[in-house]
């Protein structure tokens, strides 16, 4: 993508459904058998393609058309995930409850590392194990299976893992009696995959003590469920707001999905306000204060947000501190954004310090990293080039024709 910098964004910007809300919530649909399952605001991500495609592999009839799908599924589904497809995807390990719950059996290969540290997927196993699953590994490939049911339990996540959350609260949807998960995840994503459990009939009590409680059931039944909206890309939006010092509108946000970050930016000094659904940024002559960050699991600062963050403090006044304590290394776009005029040194934590940014050529190195240099590059004085866009597309939905209905100039090459 092509940018000139420099230009205050203006207008108005809607949020895509959220990318890490529908993958775990279209999973859902493998717990029924010879029933559908409908789902709305549903965005158009590479991701959401290659699960779709994943769940057609595994026999599910799946439309689509614009933002609402459909999943017809079979009495009976395949068990074994091509790889080619899940190596394309670590949410493709989002099959492994469901399937195992609803047939017995499931074969995955493991979902391989990436540039923000390597993906394991232990504390997903462990459950499942709890529940009398059995598990063997060969050549780098899950074989999980139960003769029966599976059996509810109480369980304890080691740590508040999304994606082992969220498993294990699909696999104690089909369970043999009650499940308690304690220290679940706690994000916005996990609520809107409790409403989708409910939706097809499964009692699902999340409770405040960080715990949910499932009654399993034998059978699910078609069921709506509406997809929440994106809160990392409202996050990128907000951010290419402030750090063009424009004055957008952002549409269709939960302002109480975002608190971490309206704080940190109140923090540095941003001018903005919150109504209902809708947040927007004013123009400010004064640069960002700097301020300390560290990533948490929700509802502390999001990891999802941290190198869009960066991307901001690198125009601030003076030296931020941002520590990454959910993921083992994810600073790798800070090289990038040096090459634009930042100076961010990496310690055990980075330190962001002032300078004003200037475009110049740089990659992508995963989806969240481009989207700070694609902000980056909006607030840089002259030309910005961001390549490997491909990991951009797997995240954010027609980013640079919502970036040209702001007024920003932007081309793919
Ligand atoms: C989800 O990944 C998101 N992906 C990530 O978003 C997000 O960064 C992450 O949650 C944290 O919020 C989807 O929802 C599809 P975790 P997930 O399990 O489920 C370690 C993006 O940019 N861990 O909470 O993989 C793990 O290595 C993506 O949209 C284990 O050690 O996150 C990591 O360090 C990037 N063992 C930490 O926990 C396990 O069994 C958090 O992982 C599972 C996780």
């Amino acid at each position: 993508m092509k940018i000139n910098g420099g230009i205050p964004l203006k207008g108005t910007v809607k949020t895509q459904g959220a990318k890490n809300a529908a993958l775990p919530v279209m999973a859902v649909c493998l717990l029924l058998r010879g029933e559908t399952l409908t789902l709305d605001n549903v965005p158009d991500l590479y991701d959401i393609n290659t699960m779709i495609e994943l769940l057609r592999a595994l026999g599910v009839e799946v439309q689509v058309n614009d933002s609402r799908a459909v999943f017809n599924v079979p009495d009976e589904l395949k068990w074994e995930a091509p790889e080619s497809l899940v190596r394309k995807m670590r949410a493709s390990s989002l099959v492994l409850g469901p399937l195992l719950a609803n047939f017995g059996r499931v074969s995955l290969p493991l979902p391989g590392g990436c540039s923000i540290g390597s993906r394991p997927i232990d504390l997903h196993l462990k459950g499942l194990k709890q529940m009398g699953a059995e598990i063997d590994i060969q050549d780098g490939v899950v074989h999980a299976s139960i003769k029966g049911r599976l059996r509810g339990r109480r369980i304890y996540l080691d740590f508040p893992s999304v994606g082992a959350t969220e498993n294990l609260m699909m696999a104690a949807s089909l369970a043999q009696g009650e499940t308690i998960i304690e220290n679940i995840a706690r994000e916005p994503e996990i609520d809107n995959l409790a409403a989708t459990l409910r939706c097809i009939g499964v009692p699902v009590e999340l409770e405040g003590t960080g715990g949910v409680r499932i009654q399993g059931i034998h059978r699910g039944h078609s069921g709506r469920e509406r997809v929440i909206p994106d809160r990392i890309e409202a996050c990128t939006y907000i951010l290419a707001g402030v750090m063009t010092n424009g004055h957008i509108r952002v549409e269709d946000v939960v302002p109480s999905h975002i608190d971490a970050i309206l704080a940190k930016l109140e923090e540095a000094g941003a001018k903005f306000s919150v109504r209902r659904n809708v947040i927007e940024i004013f123009p400010s002559k004064k640069k960002l204060h700097p301020v300390s960050i560290k990533t948490m699991p929700y509802p502390g600062f999001p990891t999802d947000s941290q190198p869009q963050m960066a991307a901001a403090l690198s125009l601030s006044r003076g030296v931020s501190t941002i520590e990454e304590s959910v993921f083992q290394a994810r600073f790798l776009y800070a090289q990038e954004l040096n090459r634009m005029g930042a100076d961010i040194q990496i310690s055990r934590d980075v330190a962001v310090m002032v300078e004003k940014l200037h475009g110049a050529g740089v990659k992508a190195t995963d989806l969240r990293a481009g989207a700070a240099l694609i902000i980056a590059g909006l607030a840089a004085e002259g030309e910005t080039r961001v390549d490997d866009m491909v990991h951009v597309w797997r995240g954010y939905e027609a980013i640079d024709q919502k970036l040209r209905a702001l007024g920003a100039q932007v081309e793919l090459v």
